[in-house]
C-alpha cells in the first residue's frame, strides 16, 4: 500500500485558503470536536486542518500533529504563532516507524487522518500504534483523496484498521475523498 510521501512544497499548496470551496476544514470537524479534547492529527502537512481543530479544542483542549517532514512542522507552527494558537498545539516529528505517541497511550479522543494513509509504509502497524492512543470509543476520521486512492485499496485500509479494533460507523460524504467514521471499539485491548 505504501507510496512516496507528498513533496514538502505542495504543502503550501494543501494550506491554500481556497480549498475552503470544496472541504471546509471547520464544518467537516465540528461534529466531531468538542471543546477540551485532545485530538491528534497525523500528517497534517502545513495544518490546512489543524488550524481549525485548534480553534474547535479551545483554550482547554489540545492538538498533537505529528509528520514526517520537518519543513512540515516548521510551516504548521508559524502559522499556528500567527493565528495564535500555538499554545493548543504540540507539533511532533514522526519517525519513519512510528509516529512518537506513546507517552499518550488511552489518553486521544478523535484522531484525524486526511489524505496520509496511503503514504505510509506500514498500515498495519500504524492503526495498532493509533488504537493504543485512542480513548475506547473514541473516533477516528479516515479521508483518502479519490484520484490517489481507488475503492479496493481503501477497503484494504479499512480491513487494516479493524485488524486494530476499529468499526465503521459512519460513511461521510466529503468532496473529492473517500471517508469512513471509525470508532474505537469498548473492550478492544489497548495494545491493539
Ligand atoms: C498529502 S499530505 C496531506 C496533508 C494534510 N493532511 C492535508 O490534507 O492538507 C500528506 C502528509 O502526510 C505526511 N506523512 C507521510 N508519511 C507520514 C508518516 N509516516 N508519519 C507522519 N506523517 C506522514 C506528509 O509529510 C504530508 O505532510
Amino acid at each position: 500500500m505504501a507510496q512516496r510521501v507528498c513533496p514538502w512544497w505542495l504543502g503550501y499548496l494543501l494550506a491554500c485558503p481556497l480549498r475552503r470551496f470544496a472541504q471546509d476544514p471547520a464544518k467537516l470537524l465540528a461534529p466531531y470536536v468538542r471543546e477540551g479534547m485532545t485530538v491528534l492529527e497525523a500528517g497534517p502537512g502545513m495544518g490546512f486542518f489543524t488550524l481549525d481543530l485548534a480553534r474547535l479544542v479551545g483554550p482547554s483542549g489540545r492538538v498533537v500533529a505529528v509528520d514526517i517532514q520537518a519543513r512540515m512542522i516548521a510551516s504548521l507552527k508559524r502559522r499556528a504563532a500567527r493565528a495564535g494558537l500555538l499554545e493548543r498545539l504540540d507539533a511532533r516529528l514522526a519517525s519513519a516507524s512510528s509516529l512518537g505517541v506513546a507517552d499518550l497511550v488511552g489518553a486521544v479522543d478523535f484522531w484525524l487522518l486526511f489524505a496520509v494513509v496511503h503514504e505510509l509504509p506500514a498500515v498495519e502497524t500504524f492503526f495498532a500504534e493509533l488504537a493504543q492512543a485512542l480513548k475506547p470509543g473514541a473516533g477516528l476520521l479516515l479521508v483518502e483523496p479519490v484520484g490517489h486512492v481507488k475503492p479496493a485499496q481503501f477497503e484494504a485500509e479499512l480491513q487494516a484498521a479493524a485488524k486494530a479494533g476499529f468499526v465503521v460507523a459512519d460513511r461521510p460524504s466529503i468532496r473529492r475523498s473517500r471517508a469512513a467514521l471509525l470508532l474505537k471499539k469498548v473492550g478492544a485491548s489497548v495494545r491493539g
